[in-house]
């Protein structure tokens, strides 16, 4: 089937969708869309579009029609399922339990489970789906949120994986507060391109390190120092109060000697750790040894519910943060999306752009 009848169809169901109900059983008549499948775990050349089911939401879940999905490095391990700890957590031993791949969302709600009370259809909302590399996805109503005004579909899809991860590893983890100094290692990604504006935003003294090829791009979003990682080193710098640690994955006693005395690390993650647990040794290690230290040493996994994301939502709407879309790829696309994620091509984000044009 081509891609201007299958939209004419999801068109014309989820009209159906708004028409017939609030309750979640009006999903039932909205039978098939397109949808990036993987059926095994791998590169992204196991990824196709193919026509699926629409997914049916629960009691406590919304149906979006996406617009725009992130990208991101969590979609990247559910993709190939490694490190292997993944498929340990639940999501498909084998292969994917999930045979959609992507998490970030922005789009309008089609449907709306029987407990929800928040949203309506036609509500233009962001946050995290299950599913979301494809026309339709469901959400929990707890991780999504109104999407802030003169913020764009694609600009709300970067909100929810990275935008969030950095506002909690900054504000929540790593208490940061204005005039200290604070170190961005993989100032140039996902989460980096958020942190290093928001920690500008917040009057911290940045210094970013990324690629030399995208130095001016961190300068950009506010870093007052950038660091190239193949040539300069940051133990060379004055102790900072604050260390987020996003790539890299440099050793805990080299960064422990880069913080200040009562200094705070903050791992949020970094990618060639291994096949089995990705490097989780190491957030172990630092967690484990800072009650004997006299700085503090901790990581974190990024709480998803839109509450979490409120103060990032207030900046965004502000436009004292921008959304860092670097690229946008149409859903037949997605694979080149990873991929360029992959190589690191990427300044910022990826968002896959679904509807027209895709
Ligand atoms: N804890 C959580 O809940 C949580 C949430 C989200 C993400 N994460 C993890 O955080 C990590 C980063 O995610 P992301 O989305 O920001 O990835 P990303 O977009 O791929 O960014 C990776 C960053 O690391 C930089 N980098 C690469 N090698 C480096 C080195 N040797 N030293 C310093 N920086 C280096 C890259 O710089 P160049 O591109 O310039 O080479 C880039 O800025 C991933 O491992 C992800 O799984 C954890």
């Amino acid at each position: 089937m081509n891609t201007t009848a299958t939209t004419a169809i999801a068109a014309t169901t989820a009209a159906t969708v708004a028409a017939a109900s609030t309750h979640a059983a009006a999903a039932t008549t909205l039978r098939q869309m397109r949808a990036v499948v993987q059926d095994r775990f791998g590169g992204p050349d196991v990824l196709g579009v193919r026509t699926v089911d629409v997914p049916t939401p629960g009691a406590d879940e919304v149906l979006v029609r996406v617009a725009a999905a992130g990208v991101d490095r969590g979609t990247w391990h559910l993709m190939t399922g490694l490190p292997f700890a993944v498929r340990l957590a639940g999501y498909g031993f084998r292969r994917p339990k999930q045979p959609v791949p992507g998490l970030d969302l922005a789009g309008t709600v089609v449907a709306v489970g029987s407990d929800v009370s928040e949203f309506s259809i036609g509500d233009e909302v962001y946050g995290i789906g299950a599913g979301t590399f494809a026309e339709y996805a469901v959400a929990k109503a707890t991780k999504i949120a109104h999407r802030p005004d003169h913020v764009s579909a694609e600009q709300a899809a970067t909100l929810s994986v990275s935008g969030a991860t950095a506002t909690q590893a900054l504000f929540d983890v790593g208490l940061a507060a204005a005039g200290q100094r604070v170190l961005i290692l993989g100032a140039s990604g996902g989460v980096g391109s958020f942190a290093v504006q928001l920690a500008h935003a917040h009057g911290l003294h940045v210094t970013g390190v990324a690629s030399a090829a995208k130095a001016d791009y961190v300068t950009e979003l506010g870093a007052d120092v950038v660091l190239d990682y193949l040539t300069d080193d940051f133990a060379d710098e004055e102790p900072f109060d604050l260390i987020i640690d996003i790539g890299g994955r440099n050793r805990i006693s080299k960064l422990r000697a880069a913080l200040t005395r009562n200094g705070t690390l903050v791992i949020v993650g970094g990618e060639g750790g291994g096949r089995f647990t990705g490097g989780a040794g190491r957030q172990v290690r630092a967690m484990l040894r800072s009650p004997f230290v006299s700085q503090r040493m901790t990581t974190f996994i990024s709480d998803e519910t839109a509450a979490k994301r409120a103060a990032l939502h207030e900046l965004v709407e502000q436009g004292r943060i921008v959304a860092p879309v670097d690229r946008t790829f149409p859903l037949e696309r997605a694979a080149a999306a990873l991929e360029d994620l992959e190589a690191g091509r990427l300044r910022g984000k990826a968002v896959i752009t679904i509807g027209a044009g895709s």
